[in-house]
């Protein structure tokens, strides 16, 4: 065999184990199932995903892995080497959330904090197994209803993606701390032809929305529709399916507004459109990303918008795209 799968099998079988022993640790631990249960979590769901608690110890995985210097350890992530060459659990007094490939095969953990206190999460480094900008978490749960529902919905976080589906809502994802890569568009539309992008109602939200849009534009069709929902200042979708209840959150993803128009109306926002300056500069923002739109008709349905609220021909802001762009 070679030595690369060689080493895959072994961090997957160590992820695996660890997996095991969170999973275990939590019913013991009265501070983690009382977080949980705050956090109006069942018991159901939190075995559905696998859950588990990360011990408030130094070495706590020693009690499983009785090699603890076993180099396999340090190329998963799951523990750290300090200056003075001692080893100790990169996760301790954490929630833990396992992160599987499609294949349903552990390759990351993230860890929240119970209490207050930085980092909020802590996730599993980029290792052998685990490549942040190409995964989604619960991807493996999801791809099921995102294919009999017709649509995936992609939210920040993880408790986001627990919650919907406690909610019955189990077609979400969640990038994971990272921006949405176009390969992360790209896996998605190959199970489905609608994505309906989430992110919390915070400034930092609104961010991440439009860097989605960015960074999906090389990966548009014309047989596909992204749309954005913008959830009230002060909910995540966690909060607000909480809050609202399964019926809003889906009627909410139903209405979702569509990128083009999402990206017609951010921009326009930018501009002062009754000054001639301002039109100018409206299609000059509008240039590079309209070209980067990879669906050639939904390409043309934005340049004919462009050149309706600028008040250009269409060949007037094709010709000026082909000079700036
Ligand atoms: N995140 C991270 N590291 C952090 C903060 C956030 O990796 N220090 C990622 C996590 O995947 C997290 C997501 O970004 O789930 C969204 O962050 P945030 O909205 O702050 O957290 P929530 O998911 O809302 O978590 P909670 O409801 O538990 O506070
Ligand atoms: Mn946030
Ligand atoms: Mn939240
Ligand atoms: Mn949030
Ligand atoms: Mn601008």
């Amino acid at each position: 065999a070679n030595p690369q799968d060689d080493t895959s099998e072994r961090l997957h079988e160590v992820m695996g184990l660890a997996a095991r022993f969170y999973r275990e640790q939590l019913k013991p631990s009265r501070r983690a199932i009382d977080y949980l249960k705050r956090r109006g979590l069942s018991g159901e769901i939190a075995a559905r995903f696998g859950l588990g608690y990360a011990p408030d110890e130094w070495q706590a995985l020693q009690k499983i892995f009785p090699d603890y210097q076993a180099k396999t350890l340090a190329d998963a992530g799951l523990v750290i080497d300090n200056d003075q060459g001692r080893r100790y659990d990169r996760f301790r007094d954490r929630i833990v959330f396992p992160i599987h490939d499609r294949r349903g095969r552990i390759i990351a953990f993230g860890g929240r904090i119970l209490d207050k206190g930085e980092p909020k999460y802590l996730n599993s480094p980029e290792t052998p197994l685990f490549e942040k900008g190409r995964e989604l978490y619960g991807l493996y749960l999801a791809q099921k209803p995102i294919r009999d529902e017709g649509c995936a919905i992609v939210v920040e976080g993880y408790m986001d993606v627990v919650a919907l589906a406690q909610f019955g809502i189990s077609n979400a994802v969640a990038t994971l701390g990272t921006a949405t890569t176009p390969q992360h568009v790209h896996t998605l539309l190959r199970q489905t032809d609608r994505i309906v992008f989430c992110f919390d109602g915070d400034a930092a939200g609104r961010r991440a929305a439009w860097r989605a849009l960015e960074n999906a534009l090389e990966s548009l069709r014309d047989d596909a529709t992204l749309a954005f929902l913008f959830l009230p200042a002060e909910h995540d979708p966690d909060s607000f399916v909480r809050a609202e209840g399964t019926e809003a959150f889906r009627k909410a993803a139903g209405n979702a507004k569509p990128l083009a128009r999402f990206l017609i109306e951010e921009l326009r926002g930018h501009h002062d459109m009754d000054a001639a300056e301002g039109r100018a500069a409206f299609v000059h923002e509008a240039a590079p990303l309209v070209t980067r739109i990879a669906a050639p008709l939904l390409r043309l349905q934005v340049i004919k918008s462009v050149a309706e609220e600028s008040g250009l021909t269409q060949a007037e802001v094709e010709h000026a795209f082909g000079i700036i762009a």
